[in-house]
């Protein structure tokens, strides 16, 4: 079984309706309301390429009742610690052009009990539940410190399952001490990370091979429409996309986590964890919805995607 973290989660609300008017009121059309934030995100790729996920991380309040519920609806397993706060709504406008203009809570303070019940509970659920790989994505919520993630790499590494790991900024920077099996930045969070601008493909190997020094089997740095580049212990795989007809691409970073989660569990090729990862980060861009996919087109996207080693 695979555990997703998700700390911040929240109740992602989108609003449709003809054109957005400042200090006016605004009837909306038609809505959707569900569970959001990274791993959640993850979760429901996994449960859709049936796979048995754990979702864990904190929920409170309505708003956390409402994501617990919707996720055993989805044959998600919710494993959360129940918090005093509040869990978060994320709301997204959007209008008949297209424009989205996005609400975002910032999300309930985490007390320090609570935080160190959920360390206590994750490794808890690791020696009962047969969990093989643990995935965190997202920032933090307030009340935990930076190096929470490097708390619960050591736990993971404590217990000899791996740990994948999709964050950015400082989180990344004090987590990767800690050894992660798999980091997936995007260009922009690699950049970030390295403190330099990237140009070209070689810059992007060069800058990926800086990240050799921490011991992390895979860095895979996803590069949207064009696939990705991987480094694998000491190999380099690149992987080339069909073109296809795009709705939205949000969240296909989390897809192809999922994706890439299903063949790590399975102990596949760093190719076969890379395909199956790319397949469905692609066929969440061919989706509206964020977190899903059309699993009856999993073989016709994943038999027109190559990876190639480079030399
Ligand atoms: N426009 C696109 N066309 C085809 N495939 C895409 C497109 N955008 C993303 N993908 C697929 O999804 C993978 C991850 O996408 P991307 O690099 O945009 O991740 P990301 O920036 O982390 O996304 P997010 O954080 O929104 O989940 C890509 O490697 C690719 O396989
Ligand atoms: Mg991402």
């Amino acid at each position: 079984m695979i555990a997703t973290i998700t700390l911040n989660p929240s109740v992602d609300i989108c609003y449709y309706l003809d054109n957005l008017l400042l200090n006016q009121s605004n009837r909306i059309q038609k809505y959707y309301k569900t569970p959001g934030g990274k791993g959640i995100n993850v979760s429901k790729v996994l449960t859709q390429l049936g796979v048995e996920v754990a979702a864990t991380g904190f929920l409170g309040g309505t708003t956390g009742q409402f994501i617990e519920e919707k996720l055993k609806e989805m044959s998600v397993t919710p494993r959360f610690v129940k918090i005093q706060g509040d869990t978060r709504n994320c709301i997204a406008i959007v209008d008949s052009s297209g424009n989205q203009t996005e609400l975002l809570e910032a999300g309930p303070n985490i007390r320090e009990a609570e935080s160190k019940l959920f360390i206590k509970q994750i490794s808890e659920l690791i020696r009962d539940s047969n969990i093989h790989v643990l995935a965190a994505s997202g920032s933090l919520p307030k009340g935990l410190g930076t190096d929470y993630y490097k708390k619960l790499i050591e736990i993971a590494h404590k217990n000899k399952i791996k740990f994948v790991l999709d964050t950015s900024g400082d989180y990344l920077k004090e987590a990767i001490k800690a050894a992660p099996y798999l980091i997936k930045p995007n260009i922009s969070e690699l950049e970030d990370f390295l403190g330099m601008t990237i140009t070209s493909e070689e810059e992007l190997i060069s800058g990926m091979y800086k990240l050799q020094d921490y011991s992390i089997e895979m860095v895979v740095v996803s590069l949207g429409e064009n696939g990705c580049l991987a480094l694998c212990g000491k190999e380099i795989y690149k992987v080339y996309l069909p073109k296809v007809y795009i709705k939205s691409a949000v969240g296909s970073g989390d897809a192809m986590l999922a994706g890439m989660l299903k063949e790590i569990q399975k102990e596949s090729s760093y190719q076969e964890i890379l395909k199956t990862g790319c397949t469905c980060g692609v066929l969440n861009a061919m989706n509206e919805k964020t977190g899903t996919i059309d699993t009856t087109k999993f073989a016709e996207i994943y038999s027109q995607i190559s990876v190639k080693r480079l030399e």
